[in-house]
């Protein structure tokens, strides 16, 4: 039997920040948790929501010192955009608040004293890396030195971004510090370690036997960790950055940023409650639901849990960890630092009154089960042919012969034929379908439910065809329409945890004050007479260039990260100097220069070779027109075997130089030199 709650405290993993939040993050967690909380709203019951930026942890503090600038300021910049944004698209927050603010520093430090107290940690020395010349320890992100199996020169000591390894720092060759470039040594350091071993078995219990319904990501996760035994954590690390250890010789060192941040979800919850927060912790009649991103499970089904279970005193664990997979941008990977992303904040400003269409989208793709890809080809598909061919479409029509038939008032109802029965059984089947799927986390499911009620309303009107029946039967076209008008009401309050802008703007159409999920069904939710507002239109399309200009913006961000990703080729092995000489590079000019009739890539170059007149193929088509090179000077090599290219004997090769993009550069001389000329 489910159990039956009291209340609901939602949290929603806290974004870094060090970037804006992109359509992953909506995607994977705000999206589906804003869902949840607008559906339990509207059922009228207790809901708390929390949210929060995750202002600590090393990534920061690299950002900080790339631009010059302190980590405060980082983090200042970015929950700025992030709480906007999010609020601009319509994520109903109680609290958005930070773990810099006063009151997280203070919660997350008396609970890190109080498990101190109670003896729940272990203190471990290991060696970690240090910098002499700096004085300081260093994160393994800090630590650069050569891959140990690609050679690249430019591998950070947790992960070798050449060849995607993930590292040590000890696995690093030559190790030196990020910050002054000195040799890196290993030094003494202690810390505080959570023994995860000593809370295995509650765990496996907790999750294994008592939570089967979990999605099975989830489950399967958690499983996985447990088999393979837990071992002690360490909760503290060397940085200048994060909550300080409040504890005596201490100094220098601050809170693991993943042990601090969870905390962020109590101290959210006492920002917005301070009297009556712990009714939400502690209450078992109350449950926590923690939506997250797949890469947070171990850290909210085993780290967390564990604390929770270590401090004691009447903490509770989530009831439901619904974790998403990972959404994927035009078929590659999210990446904030490739700036390979949809920033909210852009999209918002590219896409004015357009929230809900993202929203739609993001939910339908959901990345639920498995990964998914977002592209703008299906973001324009789902806008034009869902939202306004089907919603906006029968939503419109409603409205619209109402207008025309009856002034903008909802007509009376006469009696009711079975198709109109029909219609309304729809509503109360769909009605069921949402609240099984909404109830177990199926938004993508729930979401197409909703869209069964306006394909549902279009095929009523496409069968009832009230404008034929206008000239000959006024009477049961005023009980079609308002039986359409009702569906229209019922749309309004089915999307509203999905479409809440959409919603509002309907039921603004519909003079409807108040939508509350248990008149979802209902058939009498307009009464007749009722005026309605003038029609507007729910959606608008969205035209090929405006999805063009997104995809050309993400075509000019891949060629910028080719070449800046681009690297010099490792040397080549050694040539001895006779093999060398044997080669003679002459300098030649341009007689002639020609396209090759059927290859798309060659020119034909007669050259002036200071002898006499050579004949060379060369593959530089794409980057030159022909015209171009003639009277030019250029380098070729006169001493190589004639070949055959597309029926032409080429004697010699032309030099050129390949950039990172692949284009070539003709070498020449920097000065004019006489034909012939030997390279030396
Ligand atoms: N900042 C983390 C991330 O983006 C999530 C932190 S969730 C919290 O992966 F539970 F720690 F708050
Ligand atoms: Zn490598």
């Amino acid at each position: 039997m489910e159990k039956k709650f009291k209340r609901t405290l939602i949290t929603t993993a806290l974004p870094y920040a060090n970037g804006p939040v992109h359509i992953g993050h909506l995607a994977g967690v705000y999206v589906p948790a804003d869902i949840y909380a607008r559906y339990l709203r509207l059922k009228g019951e207790d809901v708390v929501m929390v949210g929060g930026s995750d202002e600590h942890g090393v990534p920061i503090t690299i950002k900080a010192r790339k631009e010059g600038v302190t980590p405060q300021d980082i983090v200042d910049r970015y929950h700025g955009i992030i709480k906007e944004s999010m609020a601009g698209l319509g994520i109903s927050f109680d609290v958005y608040s930070r773990t810099t603010s006063d009151l997280h520093r203070r919660t997350a430090s008396e609970f890190f004293r109080r498990l101190y107290d109670n003896g729940q940690f272990e203190q471990q020395t290991s060696m970690q890396p240090y910098d002499e010349q700096a004085g300081e320890f260093l994160a393994d992100r800090y630590v650069v030195g050569t891959c140990p199996h690609c050679g690249s020169d430019r591998a950070y000591g947790d992960q070798c971004e050449a060849c995607g390894t993930s590292l040590n720092a000890t696995d690093l060759i030559d190790p030196h510090s990020a910050l002054t470039s000195a040799p890196v040594t290993m030094k003494e350091t202690s810390h505080w370690y959570l023994p995860l071993n000593k809370w295995e078995d509650s765990l496996r219990s907790w999750i294994l036997d008592g939570h089967k319904e979990w999605k099975s990501n989830v489950y399967g996760q958690c499983k996985s960790w447990l088999d393979l035994g837990l071992q002690p954590r360490a909760v503290s690390r060397d940085l200048n950055w994060g909550v300080p250890v409040p504890v005596e010789g201490a100094e220098g060192k601050v809170l693991y940023v993943w042990f601090d941040a969870p905390i962020g979800y109590i101290s959210n919850t006492k920002e917005i409650l301070p009297d009556s927060w712990e009714k939400y912790w502690k209450d078992p009649e109350s449950r926590i639901i923690n939506f997250i991103g797949k890469d947070n499970i171990v850290f909210h089904c085993i780290v967390f849990p564990a604390m929770l279970m270590a401090y004691g005193d009447g903490f509770q664990l989530p009831d439901n960890v619904p974790a998403n997979e990972f959404l994927n941008l035009e078929g590659d990977k999210i990446s904030t630092s490739r700036n390979w992303a949809v920033w909210l904040h852009e999209y918002l400003a590219d896409f004015p009154g357009k929230q809900d269409v993202l929203r739609y989208v993001l939910t339908a793709n959901a990345p639920e089960t498995k990964d998914n890809d977002f592209t703008w080809a299906d973001f324009q598909a789902r806008n034009n042919n869902e939202l306004v061919a089907i919603l906006g479409n029968f939503v419109n029509r409603a409205v619209v012969l109402t207008g025309k038939y009856f002034d903008g008032c909802v007509p009376q109802a006469g009696a009711l034929q079975p198709i109109d029965t029909e219609l309304f059984a729809t509503i109360s089947e769909v009605k069921a379908r949402l609240e099984a799927n909404l109830d177990t986390f199926h938004f993508r499911e729930a979401l197409k439910d909703a869209m069964e009620l306006a394909r549902a309303g279009n095929k009523y009107l496409q069968e009832t065809e009230p404008w034929k029946l206008a000239k000959t039967d006024m009477d049961r076209v005023a009980t079609i329409l308002s039986c359409a008008l009702q569906l229209c009401a019922n749309i309004a309050i089915a999307f509203e945890p999905f479409l809440p802008f959409m919603s509002a703007k309907l039921a603004a159409m519909l003079g409807m004050d108040r939508l509350t999920w248990d008149d979802l069904a209902r058939t009498d939710l307009l009464p007749a007479g009722r005026k309605l507002g003038a029609p507007e239109l729910l959606f608008e399309k969205i035209d090929d260039a405006a999805v063009q200009a997104q995809l050309d913006r993400l075509a000019r961000i891949k060629e910028e990260n080719r070449i800046n990703s681009w690297k010099a080729q490792p040397q080549a092995p050694d040539v001895d100097f006779d093999t060398f000489m044997k080669a003679d590079l002459r300098v030649g000019t341009v007689l002639e220069c020609t396209k090759v009739p059927k290859a798309d890539k060659l020119l034909k170059f007669l050259i002036d070779d200071g002898l006499e007149q050579r004949t060379i193929v060369s593959g530089i088509a794409k980057f030159y027109k022909p015209e171009e090179l003639v009277g030019k000077q250029v380098v070729f090599i006169a001493n190589l075997p004639p070949r055959k290219l597309k029926g032409i004997t080429s004697q010699g090769m032309i030099l050129s130089a390949e950039n990172a993009d692949g284009s070539l550069v003709v070498i020449s001389p920097s000065a004019e030199v006489a034909p012939g000329a030997q390279v030396k």
